[in-house]
């Protein structure tokens, strides 16, 4: 049976931003945590959460109608099965944790790039990144000025690298490279895997921000093995490494910087060298599928979801030809050689 587009619901419904906007605001103060912890009247959550009672009560109503709080009689709240989800949850959304995504609350890296949405328009008209458009600065450089949000962005990639990093590291014979590059390598859960599961190797990580590695190299005991570079992968690698890794880098980027970023890597490995791009490649069907995702890519950093075929042609014309491929369950290691 296929269900009508909008699942019956009015144009008007599916539009709404005043459901949307009020949920971010409760989970951006915590208001299903509060509840929990009993405080339950409109007074006692703006107290706490130093707001207006009126304004926040308010919010507090449409969120009653809206089916995610409950009121009673004596004014208190409480949380519904779905208002449930709005509580913090220790583990992670994507680690299976049945608590509130990080990103809707607004204090957050990814809360806050949400909300340059709002600027899908002028993307639409100019190309611009709408993230740029609102904010003023890039979604990287504003991580640089505020280190919080990169251990938020780190804790996000790490989860899924520690779920599928050990089947990524025995998928290949890295130990055989030597040593490799971890280009933009974040917070080095994926360089370490690698190590630990090749004894033989040694490895470089490189990226815009690199303390958080350093520490998770250190905590491993492989400082005698591992070195990382605060840098960018649009300058000059270092060169003459038996590998190098671009891991979930690529659908943060415009096709001109994918074809930089590879570029540095080719004249990096030099000729006959090795360049892995480790990813999630979308599907045909997934790209038309996940039009979510790709629109954030856009609207946060001017990227795109990728397929493996717009991948490798972007790889081709950054100098490196696709030698091999090896799937590991939703993952991709494709294998490039410089030409
Ligand atoms: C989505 S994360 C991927 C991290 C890691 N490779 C992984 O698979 O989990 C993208 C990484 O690119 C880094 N990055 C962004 N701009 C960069 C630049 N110009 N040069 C180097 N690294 C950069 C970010 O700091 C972040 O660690």
């Amino acid at each position: 049976m296929t269900s009508e587009p909008g699942n019956g619901r009015t144009l008007l419904e599916i539009a709404d931003l005043v459901t949307p906007m009020t949920i971010r605001v409760a989970a951006t103060l915590g208001i299903a945590d509060h509840i929990t912890a009993g405080l339950q009247t409109a007074e006692q959550l703006a107290a706490e959460t130093d707001t207006d009672a009126d304004a926040l009560n308010r919010v507090l109503l449409h969120l009653v109608g809206a089916g995610i709080l409950t009121k009673d009689g004596t004014g208190r709240y409480g949380l519904t099965g779905v208002g449930e989800q709005l509580r913090m949850d220790d583990r992670l959304h994507l680690n299976g944790g049945s608590g509130r995504p990080p990103w809707l609350d607004m204090k957050t890296a990814i809360g806050r790039a949400e909300l340059s949405f709002v600027r899908l328009l002028d993307t639409v008209r100019t190309g611009e990144v709408a993230y740029h458009r609102h904010y003023g600065t890039t979604f990287w450089q504003d991580l640089s000025d505020e280190s919080s949000w990169d251990d938020e962005l780190y804790a996000l990639a790490a989860q899924q690298i520690v779920f599928d990093g050990d089947k990524v590291a025995k998928a290949y014979d890295w130990g055989a490279l030597g040593d490799v590059v971890d280009v933009g390598g974040g917070d080095g859960t994926l360089l370490v895997t690698l190590l630990r599961a090749h004894p033989g190797l040694r490895g470089t990580l490189v990226d815009r921000a690199a303390a958080r590695a350093s520490q998770t190299i250190r905590e491993a005991g492989l400082d005698d093995r591992a070195q990382t570079i605060v840098g960018s992968f649009f300058d000059l690698l270092p060169r003459g490494a038996g590998g190098y890794i671009l891991s979930r880098v690529q659908s943060d980027w415009c096709d001109a910087d994918v074809r930089t970023i590879l570029g540095r890597c080719a004249e990096a490995a030099g000729p006959g060298g090795k360049v892995f791009v480790v990813d999630e490649f979308a599907t045909d069907e997934q790209a038309q599928a996940d039009t979510a995702t790709d629109l954030r890519m856009l609207v946060y950093f001017g990227g795109r979801e990728r397929t493996r075929a717009q991948v490798r042609d972007l790889a081709g014309e950054a100098g490196l030809s696709e030698e091999s491929i090896i799937r590991v369950g939703e993952w991709t290691i494709m294998k490039l050689t410089v030409c």
